[in-house]
């Protein structure tokens, strides 16, 4: 979304309602018992920081969008733990091999342009045994739901930031060299307007 304005206006206005209906809730599942070093890919407006536990040493949230970039800058101050917000893309992370504990994915494979390389990245960035954190809407294991996904994906990046809403992240994150710890899957729209991306993943894959 490094350049979507008129988007990211719009889910720093709207995403913090979602909190309300449930995404916040999964914010604290998704970072629970997080411990050390941890790096958040693509932190928008950093909905995520007030819910890091005390057990995080510092974490460093990455994210290219510049309006985006600024609500997480302010986000900050409500985190319990360090962080620190820079510009930059999952394609090409700043940071050095293996020196990282733990890395996020929060609502980001979706809209990132090449998730295969993304998650390349955070295997690079993690040590050997990290963790990656996700929680992602994703394509529908419902055939006809999946379907209808497919048909929408022709516009709805249009609107929504370069969001796709049939991405299979969770195979994609295997494939990058990750083994699946554990994962949920359960159905959840914030908003009405929300039903196309409902099928939700939430879970913690291991840096092989
Ligand atoms: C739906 S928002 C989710 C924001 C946040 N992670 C959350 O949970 O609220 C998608 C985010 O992906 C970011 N993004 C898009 N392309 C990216 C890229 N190539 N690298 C890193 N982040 C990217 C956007 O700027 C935006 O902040």
């Amino acid at each position: 979304m490094s350049s979507h304005p008129v988007f990211a206006r719009l889910y720093g206005r709207f995403a913090p309602a979602a909190e309300q209906a449930g995404t916040g809730e999964h914010r604290d599942e998704l970072l629970a018992g997080l411990r050390g070093r941890v790096i958040e890919v693509g932190a928008g407006s950093g909905l995520c920081f007030a819910h890091y536990p005390n057990t995080v040493d510092e974490v460093v949230a990455i994210e290219p969008e510049p309006y985006l970039r600024r609500l997480a800058e302010k986000a900050v101050g409500v985190a319990p733990i360090p962080v620190r917000v820079i510009a930059g893309t999952a394609d090409n992370l700043p940071a050095d091999d293996e020196s990282f504990d733990a890395a996020v994915a929060s609502l980001v494979l979706c809209s990132i342009p090449d998730p295969r390389r993304a998650l390349e990245e955070i295997h690079r960035v993690l040590h050997p045994g990290g963790s990656l954190r996700f929680y992602e809407h994703v394509r529908s294991s419902d055939p006809r739901q999946a379907h209808f996904q497919d048909r929408i994906d022709g516009i709805w990046p249009f609107f929504c930031g370069g969001c796709h809403v049939n991405r299979e992240s969770e195979s994609a994150i295997s494939a990058a060299g990750f083994s699946i710890e554990r994962s949920r899957r359960f159905d959840f729209r914030p908003c009405a307007i929300a039903a196309p991306a409902s099928p939700h993943i939430i879970g913690e894959a291991v840096r092989l």
